[in-house]
């Protein structure tokens, strides 16, 4: 059974000892409401490391909607029950006051070369403020070997390796598979948010990536972006956010696949008020 610890104080005490005594420290940030997909890299971490460590904090400072906030599912107990079934050693579940002692302020943000500024970025102004302030605070205190994070998240892991560098950090950024539900819908903490209209129609958001992955092979981009747009465009409650194919290294925008080794094609879409996103990654060396 994990030990929880709720003082930054304690847990660096208690990870003091078992680096003393060599053991290697994998970490796993969350906010919680797990799922299938968080508990896939907890195992990750588990194989990899001696120690892990998972955190649970819904952090406010990475919300640009405070209904989002607000509304975000928090069950601690059934976190508890699925964790207790892992191998996992650490819940750290800080306060807001624990991580933020002066208040609700982003650390000083390195330059990424605009990784965090397009996507998520552009449509969630201060998001990644956020996130880069709370995993390098979270980092700091924690100080893995290696931290893991979800393919589910894409630019969310090209921004933590940025920050990483940025800061000189030594930790390995481990980057896990999406998991999904059996009808494909990426499983999300947001997902059970949905009512039983809109769940019925959020598979159709990976099935789409799917026919634009298929579509790259002989169409243009923007034939790709028609044909996806009238296939979600069906309920009234849908509203793409956006749907991109971009270079999976800088996440600039493609014309033609030519000359691209590997692009994803990320979305982000409204399914009544709950915003979800999704990607696919494809390989264009290997896969045409
Ligand atoms: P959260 O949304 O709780 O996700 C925690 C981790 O689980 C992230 O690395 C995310 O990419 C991964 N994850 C979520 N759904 C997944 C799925 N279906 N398959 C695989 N991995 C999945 O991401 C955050 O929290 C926060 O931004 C955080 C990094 C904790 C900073 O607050």
């Amino acid at each position: 059974m994990f030990l929880t610890i709720n003082s930054t104080a304690s847990l660096k005490e208690f990870l003091k000892e078992q680096k003393k005594s060599g053991k290697k420290i994998g970490f796993v940030p969350t906010m919680g409401a797990l799922h299938q997909g968080h508990l896939s890299l907890v195992e990750k971490s588990c194989i990899d490391c001696d120690v892990t460590v998972v955190s649970i904090f819904v952090n406010p400072t990475q919300f640009n909607d405070k209904s989002d906030y607000n509304r975000y599912p928090r069950i601690p107990e059934k976190d508890f029950d699925l964790l207790a079934k892992t191998k996992c050693d650490v819940v750290f579940l800080p306060s807001a006051d624990e991580m933020y002692p002066d208040g609700l302020n982003n650390i000083e943000i390195p330059s990424i070369e605009q990784i965090d500024k397009v996507l998520e970025g552009s449509k969630r102004p201060g998001h990644f403020d956020g996130v880069i302030t709370i995993v390098k605070k979270l980092f700091d205190i924690v100080e893995p070997d290696k931290a893991f994070f979800g393919q589910k998240d894409y630019q969310q892991c090209l921004v933590i390796k940025k920050m990483t560098k940025a800061f000189n950090l030594d930790i390995e950024i481990v980057v896990c598979p999406i998991i999904r539900e059996n009808d494909g819908l990426a499983m999300s903490s947001r997902n059970m948010l949905l009512n039983d209209e809109e769940r019925r129609f959020a598979p159709k958001i990976y099935q789409s990536l799917k026919t634009a992955q298929e579509m790259l092979k002989n169409h243009s981009i923007e034939e790709i972006k028609n044909q996806v747009t009238s296939f979600l465009s069906t309920a009234p409650f849908v509203k793409i956010d956006y749907f991109e194919i971009v270079d999976a290294n800088n996440l600039k925008a493609i014309k033609s696949i030519s000359n691209y080794k590997e692009v994803v094609i990320c979305t982000a879409i409204f399914v009544g008020k709950i915003r979800l996103i999704d990607n696919i990654l494809v390989n264009l060396e290997y896969v045409y």
